[in-house]
């Protein structure tokens, strides 16, 4: 296995309805997982992207949340209609999608 260029970890908690942090997988999340991994596969960029489902990332109202090394960048607020920007903008491209960063109070 050679080293990948991109490590992707999408939040797949999942809580009870009424929990008051909310839950990434109750925004979708599984939805995300497979649009990436689709995507991928057809980009034919598994041999250097990683994708793994995590639990939670800490922002949960924010879902779904999906934090991408070695940058440390999280985007979040994903629908499974971001991920083509992701991978054609970030991944092929090396341009972080700037507009679905997560707030920058998430990592204080
Ligand atoms: S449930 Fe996804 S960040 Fe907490």
């Amino acid at each position: 296995m050679s080293k990948p260029k991109y490590h992707v970890f999408i939040c797949g908690q999942t809580r009870p309805e009424d929990h008051p942090r909310g839950s990434c997988g109750a925004s979708g999340a599984g939805a995300v997982f497979q649009a990436f991994a689709m995507q991928l596969t057809s980009k034919k960029l598994l041999d250097s992207t990683v994708l793994t489902q995590s639990s939670c990332l800490g922002p949960c109202h924010l879902g779904a949340n999906v934090l991408i090394y070695p940058e440390g960048i999280m985007y979040s607020s994903i629908k499974p209609e971001d991920v083509d920007v992701i991978i054609e903008q970030h991944f092929i491209k090396g341009e972080p999608v700037v507009e679905k960063f997560a707030p920058a109070d998430v990592w204080s």
